[in-house]
């Protein structure tokens, strides 16, 4: 049976962007695959978040998480640090890695241009080791992501291809997942500019759990261009191919097939908003569930913790004995 695992960092606000490009894809993939899927507090590390915060992000993120659909019975849910073989095995891999190509990864050149390299956090640079060690942990096959992740993955492979080489077949070599439609939600103000928890304004980003008179205003007021003409096409009319998108994954038609059937902007807004609004509804109606028995989430990341470390466990002790370390007796 296929593998799956992919992660959400415990950090901001989930907005659609991750809804539609990530976690829309892992509910329908538990049932296909054998899924394990995190919430990544260790990454969350990477920049500077209040312990308190953390903490409770944490069970927050994880209790959307059932509420986008995962089933605790049908697939693996667990916090990162509940397993300590993932920064184990992160240890190892940055002996694998090198300066280089995590020098060339865009996330860490977009989040350090501002200030000099020499002060962003060594967490920050070593980011996409651990998210490799995430993946290769569970000799995963597919690992379901926005279009956002995709140089991340390559690097993941590359790291378990080098392994492989120098230490002998260990890891199984993965493949991104990207949804065809949705890979790279843009930003309401500036679709220019993917949905972002940290660089959206409020009115760039639909949150998953606002109210659904605030989505719908947000939709409506999105920035489009002066045109008046309706097509699909996310390189010169990225705001209205970001409506099409929208429109299109709530409604399962393809943006193409709406592009011929709205010729006006404000149509295509008010039926793009009231779609979302459909589309979050049951998750937001789970959420308010859920959020009042937060014991009940506990409960279920602490099995997923144990499931997932059965199989981690195994991984870490045929990667460390490749490199040569020497078994506790
Ligand atoms: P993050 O918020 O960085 O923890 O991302 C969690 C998941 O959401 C990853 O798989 C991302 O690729 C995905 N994601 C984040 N932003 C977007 C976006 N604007 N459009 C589509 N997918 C996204
Ligand atoms: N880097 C991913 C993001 O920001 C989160 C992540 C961490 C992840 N570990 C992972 C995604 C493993 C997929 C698989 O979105």
């Amino acid at each position: 049976m296929t593998r799956v695992l992919s992660g959400i960092q415990p950090t901001g606000e989930i907005h659609l962007g991750n809804y539609v490009g990530a976690l829309r894809q892992w509910a329908l993939d538990q049932h296909e695959h054998d899924s394990f899927f995190c919430v990544v507090d260790l990454h969350a590390l990477s920049a500077d978040i209040e312990p308190e915060t953390l903490r409770a992000k944490t069970v927050e993120v994880a209790a959307i998480l059932l509420a986008a659909g995962l089933d605790p019975d049908v697939c693996t849910l667990f916090v990162q640090s509940h397993v300590h073989e993932h920064a184990e095995l992160g240890w190892l891999l940055g002996c694998v890695a090198s300066m280089g190509e995590l020098r060339r990864m865009t996330q860490f050149k977009d989040k350090t241009a501002k200030g000099d390299e020499g002060a962003a956090r060594v967490g920050l640079f070593t980011y996409p080791v651990l998210q490799a060690a995430d993946i290769l942990l569970y000799d995963t096959d597919r690992v379901p992501v926005g279009a956002d992740q995709r140089q991340h993955l390559e690097l993941c492979r590359d790291l378990a291809q080098r392994f492989n080489q120098r230490y002998g077949e260990t890891f199984v070599v993965p493949d991104a997942a990207i949804p065809k439609v949705g890979a790279r939600v843009m930003d309401l103000q500036d679709p220019t500019m993917k949905m972002s928890k940290s660089r959206s304004s409020p009115q760039g980003k639909v949150l998953l759990l606002e109210p659904p008179e605030v989505v719908a205003k947000k939709i409506r007021r999105a920035v489009t261009d002066n045109e008046a003409e309706v097509r699909y096409d996310p390189a010169t009319k990225p705001g209205v191919s970001n409506l099409l998108e929208l429109l299109g994954v709530a409604t399962g038609a393809t943006p193409q097939e709406l592009a011929d059937k709205y010729d006006q902007y404000g149509p295509l807004k008010a039926d793009a908003a009231a779609a979302v609004v459909e589309f979050l509804r049951p998750v937001q109606t789970r959420f308010r569930e859920l959020a009042d028995d937060l014991g009940h989430v506990e409960r279920v990341l602490a099995k997923g913790a144990e499931k997932a470390q059965a199989v981690a466990a195994r991984t870490l002790h045929r990667a460390g004995s490749a490199m040569g370390l020497l078994p506790r007796r």
